[in-house]
């Protein structure tokens, strides 16, 4: 970067007269602000002194863009004016604080020198350039402690003393800069310079880099003034630690073009759209001007694209020309968790929607452009075409003959050649991560492909999941073991969605992705959306309960299991009637040898019949009954209604019992009699419970929740 295009502000006489002379007449101010506020484009700023660094302040109440700037019209942004934004919004807690100091300091940059906003944007976000450049700042504490020494003449001892004391080298380094001299006065920071050098340093690799990247540091240290020295050292450290996630950026930029569009000629006819406006009305306008850009740059997350777009076009427009397009990642869906299956059909309710296995792997979104390459972007936009040869290989063999681009989103999982089976995500983590050779692969993936968001020149993202689904299946064909379609099933049945639960698990999948169909079912990136759920294993490990039931009948085995007890028939304890009620099935969870155990054990109880006091459904007899002598801890995932278990029948529903789901035996617990075992009860409590967890959660719209 050019040194002269840094030149620091030019100093103009301020005029301050026509203020002085009019202060103390009332009438005079007023007509004065009335003309101010009907014919602001007549106002001439040219005679304004901008504001001293240190002292700008983005916070102030009724900011105004030009009149509170620490720099004049067309002069690059200083340094010390983004410093001073990030100090006051250090300084709050305040989201909403936070928002409106930066969206103060960005209408500054929109009116004065908008060449320069892409840079600031940059810097809040601490990044050096869009992910899929995989360029990262992470300076070590080390380099920087040495940079401050040599820059100040301090031993290097006492600034690692401080840092531990302090434990921030951003605050070390400014309170040391203070004690050093220079033979001359260093050209202002600006933030173009300061990105510029950044980003150099960003860009320079090995060790013998070391130097260069130590003399790049000191030579913007001794020209840091006040508080940039903090920042400068926390940015290159690459954790800026001021509390502004990029949501609250997007927001705040977006604010700041409603506040003061961008599009206007100087000097500007609107400062403050605000003005005039109802409280509501203004509200609204800036709330759905957030949702464009965040929606723009979901599309399109690039910021050297969108911004200028946004410069030039305006927020309304914006979208008209920040397009999806192969060949620039979009920020991929996301699901919600969810805590079971209650919750997924309490949120869906009456939405048709379908499942679709979780694959345990990594999420590959593949670009082909109309030049007929394919890139492959990660989870998180980063580019990782490299790494995946072979799928790049596939591409031309399973896309159909019609397809000339597209965009979709598909998981690569690490695939069992000679066992056709699917492998746990570990084994992935182990494949190259980039620059490999088609012919040295050792672990194989397969893709599979769940959604498509751009097909022939056309954005999917706004059509329904179904359709998108649709398009996906009639522009691809299979081919087993490396390209198939993420197994699916469309139900709203909960014990169907159950079992297709377990097959994904057994399968070696994570669990369920359920998505709506129809309503609500388009790509959502930008929005908060509750149009993706995942249901995952986990959520089999239950709420953590466990419970201690009494077998009361055995099912034979099959196949593996000829010759021992397959199944069992657990009840739990109505202390009141004095019965047993059945209250699940249980085949899973026991070792081979357990089984023998049992069954050796159990045969020796078998009765002829029932005893009178079991209440159970026709429909679950089993082959052997037994007495009631033993009690099995049990886990389990969820508790639900059922229309043939008793347990609790009468307690939460007039007829109906409650059944588990997903119960997993435990251990047998010799120290509990019979008569001891979970009561009907007890299992009404664990019902209800579990059901105010599902709306407590299912009311949670946190944001945090999202991963
Ligand atoms: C991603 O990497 C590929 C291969 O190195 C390259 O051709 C492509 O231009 C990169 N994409 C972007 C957006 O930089
Ligand atoms: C994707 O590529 C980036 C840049 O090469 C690399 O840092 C990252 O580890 C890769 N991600 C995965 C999941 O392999």
């Amino acid at each position: 970067m050019n040194q002269k295009e840094d030149d620091a502000p030019v100093q103009t006489p301020y005029d301050d007269r026509l203020d002085i002379a009019h202060e103390s007449c009332i009438v005079c101010a007023l007509l004065h602000r009335f003309t101010v506020l009907l014919f602001d484009r007549q106002v001439d700023y040219e005679d304004i002194k901008p504001v001293d660094g240190p002292l700008y302040s983005p916070s102030k109440e009724s900011y105004h863009p030009i009149r509170d700037a620490c720099w004049a019209l067309k002069q690059r942004v200083p340094y010390i004016a983004i410093s001073r934004t990030f100090d006051e919004i250090e300084a709050t807690s305040a989201r909403l604080k936070i928002i409106s100091t930066l969206r103060n300091f960005f209408r500054s940059v929109i009116i004065l020198t908008p060449e320069d906003l892409t840079f600031c944007v940059y810097m809040c976000l601490n990044k050096v350039g869009p992910a899929y450049e995989g360029l990262e700042l992470g300076i070590g504490e080390t380099i920087l402690m040495k940079a401050i020494a040599q820059a100040t003449g301090r031993s290097l001892a006492s600034i690692k003393a401080d840092v531990t004391e302090r434990g921030d080298v951003g605050i070390v380094a400014e309170t040391s800069r203070s004690n050093q001299r220079t033979m001359f006065t260093p050209a202002k920071l600006t933030v173009r310079s300061v990105f510029s050098k950044l980003k150099d340093i960003a860009k320079m690799t090995g060790t013998a880099s070391m130097n260069r990247k130590s003399d790049k540091i000191k030579e913007m240290f001794v020209a840091c003034r006040h508080s940039e020295a903090r920042f400068l050292m926390r940015s290159l450290g690459g954790k800026l630690r001021i509390g502004l996630a990029e949501q609250s950026v997007l927001v705040a930029l977006a604010h700041a073009t409603i506040y003061t569009p961008s599009n206007q000629v100087y000097p500007p006819h609107i400062i403050d759209a605000s003005k005039g406006k109802a409280v509501d009305a203004f509200k609204k306008e800036l709330d759905n001007g957030a949702l464009l850009l965040k929606d723009a740059h979901c599309q399109c997350p690039n910021y050297d694209l969108v911004i200028p777009a946004l410069l030039k076009y305006g927020i309304h427009e914006l979208s008209e020309h920040c397009k999806l397009s192969p060949g620039v990642p979009l920020k991929p869906m996301l699901a919600h968790p969810t805590k079971g299956i209650h919750e997924v059909l309490k949120r869906l309710e009456d939405k048709s929607f379908a499942c679709e296995y979780k694959y345990d792997g990594e999420r590959a979104q593949i670009h082909l452009l109309d030049n007929g390459e394919v890139q492959i972007y990660s989870r998180n936009c980063e580019n990782n075409t490299t790494k995946y040869p072979d799928i790049i290989m596939r591409m031309p063999e399973v896309k159909l003959d019609h397809i000339n681009s597209f965009i979709i989103d598909t998981e690569a999982v690490a695939w069992d050649k000679e066992k056709q089976q699917i492998l746990p995500f570990q084994i992935l983590s182990t494949r190259k991560r980039k620059d490999v050779d088609a012919n040295e692969i050792k672990v194989q993936v397969c893709v599979y492909a769940f959604d498509m968001l751009y097909c022939n020149g056309k954005s999917l993202v706004k059509e329904t999941f179904e359709k998108r689904r649709s398009v996906l299946r009639s522009s691809f064909k299979e081919v087993e073991g490396e390209f198939v379609f993420a197994k699916s099933r469309i139900s709203a049945d909960t014990e169907e969605i159950g079992e297709f639960l377990d097959e994904s698990i057994k399968g070696n999948c994570e669990g369920l992705m359920v998505k709506t169909l129809q309503i609500e079912a388009t790509y959502e990136i930008a929005k908060r959306s509750h149009s993706w759920l995942k249901l995952k294993k986990d959520y089999l490990e239950g709420v953590g309960d466990t419970l201690d039931l009494v077998v009361i009948g055995g099912y034979l085995g099959k196949g593996k299991r000829t010759g021992t007890y397959g199944g069992f028939l657990l009840a739990c304890y109505n202390d009141e009637d004095e019965e047993f009620q059945s209250i699940c099935k249980i085949g899973t969870g026991f070792k081979d040898v357990e089984l023998e155990q049992h069954t050796n054990f159990l045969k020796q109880q078998t009765i002829e019949k029932p005893k009178s006091y079991y209440r159970y459904d026709s429909s679950v007899q089993p082959d052997h009954w037994f007495e009631a002598v033993q009690v099995w801890e049990v886990k389990v995932a969820d508790l639900s209604i059922s229309p043939v278990h008793k347990a609790a029948a009468g307690i939460v529903d007039p007829e109906k019992g409650i059944s588990l789901r997903f119960p997993r035996f435990l251990r047998i617990r010799d120290d509990k009699k019979p008569e001891e075992a979970t009561t009907a009860s007890q299992v009404a409590v664990l019902y209800r419970s579990q059901q105010n967890i599902v709306s407590a959660s299912a009311g949670n719209e946190d944001f945090e929740d999202y991963y």
